[in-house]
């Protein structure tokens, strides 16, 4: 933990008497790599190219793979198993995949020994735990996207066979690679608020991105997928747990899916938007005005081409041309968690309805108070009567998703992998398995009407200390 004094050390005078921008302190600096300098280690060069398979070849696949066209010296992508055919050819094409190394589906990778030093799992939720399974049993490491699975006892298990097989599994929690929440996570860590009395966070998902991914996409139904707990706001409750510094000791929640339902479906209108609705030009959630006219949130199109005719073919056959009050979708657009950390309370509010993104966090301590919007945080001082301020677009080389997130979780993990050192990494499947703990809690007490829940320690297995 830093000093008061050296946090000081660190704060650079920034125009106005009571105004200043702070850096990061030496703690958490290292060797810089060309992408920032890693949390509290120091980087090096591997001595080869950490070889990897991708289960998966949609967004995420593409993102993590193109760390290994950034900085081939570290990472190879060497295997790909992916059901469409353009994704998989694009994939195999990008990073010279041989042919005997590509397959339609995850099961087969696993036919043959093991190849490669990890698989990195990108594919839908419902298919991370037969991957993840698999690839554990053959002896490799893991790069694995959240939700970890679908329930807590597919989490346990994977958990349970980590441990056996003594693999490195790095969880998609790319918010803690953000030098937005690493700083968060310093001021909260030093002395800066005092002790922290609370916390207030909320996710604004914003309303067309809760049509797109969880009304007509592939996070709409939990059963299919996850609850909403787990499949966007694991991100919020891990950052929580992570800030916090405590593990959650018991939880409430309450939600519901209030608009996206058949009974508030505008009169007359048909189950598909380009069907003659007679409410389409008005309406907000309208296919034609979000896919075909604005050619916005295109990423999941399953075909190649942004042309109106394929993007149309698309709408014709896919939930993404479906009104938005007529799908099967159950997940909820609000829900609040109520949390205790121990002595530190917690409100967490995601919030489907919005109309802008960008996650809000207020933490308030004995000594002061940090306000932050995922671009700066503004740190209050009780006693000094001074605010401090705090931009990430001055600190950040956010030439990634995730407010640079994304590719900051490969250069540890791959680092974790090299160096045999798992560590390196703070997103580790022992520390990220908590949020999935107290989101799965969370979602029992939704379901049973508010219940107030114990958070239960001895669920995660690990020996008393
Ligand atoms: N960490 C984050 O911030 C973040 C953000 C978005 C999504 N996700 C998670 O990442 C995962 C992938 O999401 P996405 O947005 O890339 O979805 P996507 O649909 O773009 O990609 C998933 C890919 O898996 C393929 N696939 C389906 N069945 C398969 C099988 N049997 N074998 C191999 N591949 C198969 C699909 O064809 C598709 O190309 C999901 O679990 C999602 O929840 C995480």
């Amino acid at each position: 933990m830093a000093t008061r004094r050296e946090f000081f050390k660190t704060a650079v005078a920034a125009g106005a008497a009571n105004l200043a921008s702070f850096r990061l302190v030496r703690a958490q600096e290292g060797r810089p790599h060309p992408l920032g300098r890693p949390a509290g280690y120091e980087w090096k060069k591997p001595s080869r190219p950490i070889t990897a398979a991708v289960m998966g070849a949609g967004a995420r696949g593409n993102v993590y793979a193109g760390y290994a066209l950034k900085f081939p010296d570290e990472l190879r992508i060497v295997g790909v198993a992916e059901p469409i055919p353009y994704r998989n050819e694009a994939m195999a094409r990008a990073h010279g995949i041989p042919e005997a190394r590509r397959w339609p589906t995850w099961e087969r990778t696993f036919d043959g020994p093991k190849f490669c030093d990890a698989i990195i799992i990108t594919t839908p939720d419902r298919l991370h735990y037969g991957p993840a399974m698999a690839a554990l049993e053959k002896g490799y490491n893991l790069l694995l996207e959240k939700a970890i699975a679908q329930t807590w006892t597919q989490c346990r298990d994977i958990l349970a066979l980590a441990r056996k097989k003594k693999a490195i599994v790095g969880v998609c929690h790319v918010l803690r690679y953000t030098p937005y929440f690493r700083m968060m996570k310093h001021v909260v860590g030093s002395s800066r608020l005092g002790e922290v009395v609370s916390v207030q966070h909320l996710e604004p998902v914003e309303h067309i991105h809760m049509s797109h991914s969880f009304v007509r996409g592939n996070w709409r139904n939990s059963k299919e997928s996850t609850p909403m707990l787990l499949s966007k706001s694991c991100h919020d409750l891990d950052i929580l747990r992570w800030v916090i510094g405590r593990p959650a000791t018991k939880v409430q929640s309450f939600g519901s899916l209030r608009l996206f339902r058949k009974e508030m479906a505008p009169a007359g209108a048909p189950a598909r938007c380009a069907d003659g609705c007679p409410v389409e030009s008005a309406c907000p959630f309208s296919a034609l005005e979000i896919y075909l006219r604005r050619k916005s949130w295109l990423g999941h199109k399953d075909t190649p081409g942004d042309d109106d005719a394929s993007i149309r073919e698309w709408l014709g056959r896919t939930n993404y041309g479906r009104c938005v009050y007529r799908l099967d979708n159950d997940v909820v657009d609000h829900q609040i968690v109520n949390l205790e950390f121990g002595p530190v309370s917690a409100a967490f509010s995601m919030e489907g309805l919005t109309s802008y993104a960008g996650r809000r966090t207020r933490v308030m301590g004995t000594r002061g108070d940090l306000v932050g919007d995922e671009e700066e945080l503004n740190v209050y001082d009780f006693h000094e009567r001074k605010r401090y301020l705090w931009t990430a677009r001055d600190h950040a080389k956010l030439d990634s998703g995730h407010g640079g997130g994304d590719h900051g979780l490969v250069r540890d993990w791959v680092q974790a992998i090299g160096r045999r050192d798992e560590g390196l990494l703070t997103s580790t499947l022992e520390a990220s398995i908590e949020s999935h703990l107290i989101g799965f809690t969370a979602e029992e007490s939704r379901l049973e009407g508010g219940t107030l829940k114990p958070i239960d320690p001895g669920a995660l297995g690990r020996p008393a200390s």
